[in-house]
């Protein structure tokens, strides 16, 4: 992978980026990151992501020594150098940047270190789109492991600690499988290992709410935005596996992929095993919305 990374005031490609091994968040994944997407290879809804940030080093009790402008500025000098660099080879691809703070270099103990927070930007072209994922859709599994009880490793918290989803996403590639769909430890559903669950029911859109235990998406904060100013009926509520396999319709949010089709969970058709009309008019609307908004604003 050629990357253009930033490594606390450096910028160089992933060969020359070096973080120490006493760094906190390569010892024990105490840090908390965020990743972004260009449109247009501008940054989208970065002021959202910035926001999470925050809220995810708040609950981790990480000081975030960084304004948003410094960051901001991160981002941007990341994004030039690779577009002057790496970048350069492949003048359509969109971007994928990925910011991480860690709790810092300390000794090999959990207090909390002297030294100041690592920041480290990453950034690579974002692998172009399959467009078979939309047109045919995905086929995604229920995973045995359940995803974090809120008061283990908050799923709130966009963290470093990813072994939950890791396991996740190995266990549905062993099956095949484009995601792999967690339960919560009250038995519902909750999201997926790198996305969030959508279903629609006689015309509904559902997601399960952000007290399920899961990660507060920002691509699922947007599609709901759109359903409502849509007058597409939706709803935060708690969903269980009948409610999966009796939808007409179910797909996936995140980032990096938009909004992607469900059409089989656990070799089951999901309505009539195609991407379905309100899945398509969401992704479409998203992605519109998207193309304006890119600039590192919303
Ligand atoms: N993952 N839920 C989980 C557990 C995630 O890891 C992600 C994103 C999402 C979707 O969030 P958003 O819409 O803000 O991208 C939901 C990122 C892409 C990652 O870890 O690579």
């Amino acid at each position: 992978m050629t990357a253009t990374v930033y490594v606390n005031g450096r910028i160089g490609d992933d060969t020359q980026a070096l973080i120490s091994v006493l760094d906190h968040g390569f010892l024990y994944g105490d840090g908390v990151y965020e990743v972004i997407r260009t449109y247009g290879r501008r940054p989208f809804a970065l002021d959202r992501h910035l926001r999470r940030l925050r809220q995810s080093a708040r609950l981790l009790d990480l000081p975030l020594p960084h304004s948003d402008p410094e960051l901001k500025a991160v981002v941007d000098s990341t994004v030039r150098a690779h577009l002057d660099g790496p970048g350069s080879a492949a003048p359509h691809s969109e971007l994928y940047v990925r910011v991480v703070v860690t709790r810092g270099i300390g000794e090999l103990s959990y207090a909390a270190p002297q030294a100041p927070p690592s920041l480290v930007a990453i950034v690579k072209t974002l692998p172009p789109h399959d467009a078979s994922l939309y047109e045919r859709g995905v086929r995604a599994v229920i995973v045995p492991m359940i995803r974090n009880h809120p008061q283990s490793v908050n799923p709130r918290i966009k963290s470093n600690n990813l072994l939950n989803s890791a396991m996740a996403m190995r266990e549905a590639a062993r099956r095949g499988a484009f995601e792999g769909i967690f339960r919560n430890y009250r038995g519902e559903l909750a999201e997926c290992a790198m996305s969030n669950l959508f279903v629609v029911q006689h015309g509904v859109l559902k997601t399960p709410p952000l007290d399920a235990g899961i990660l507060g998406g920002i691509t699922r904060e947007i599609v709901l935005e759109l359903a409502a100013a849509r007058g597409v009926p939706a709803q935060e509520t708690a969903l269980h596996d009948e409610d999966l396999f009796g939808a007409s319709e179910a797909f996936v949010s995140v980032t990096t992929r938009e909004l992607v089709p469900v059409v089989d969970v656990d070799g089951r058709p999901i309505g009539s095993g195609v991407p379905g009309d309100l899945t398509r008019a969401l992704l479409g609307a998203y992605r519109a919305f998207a193309q304006r908004n890119s600039g590192g604003g919303c």
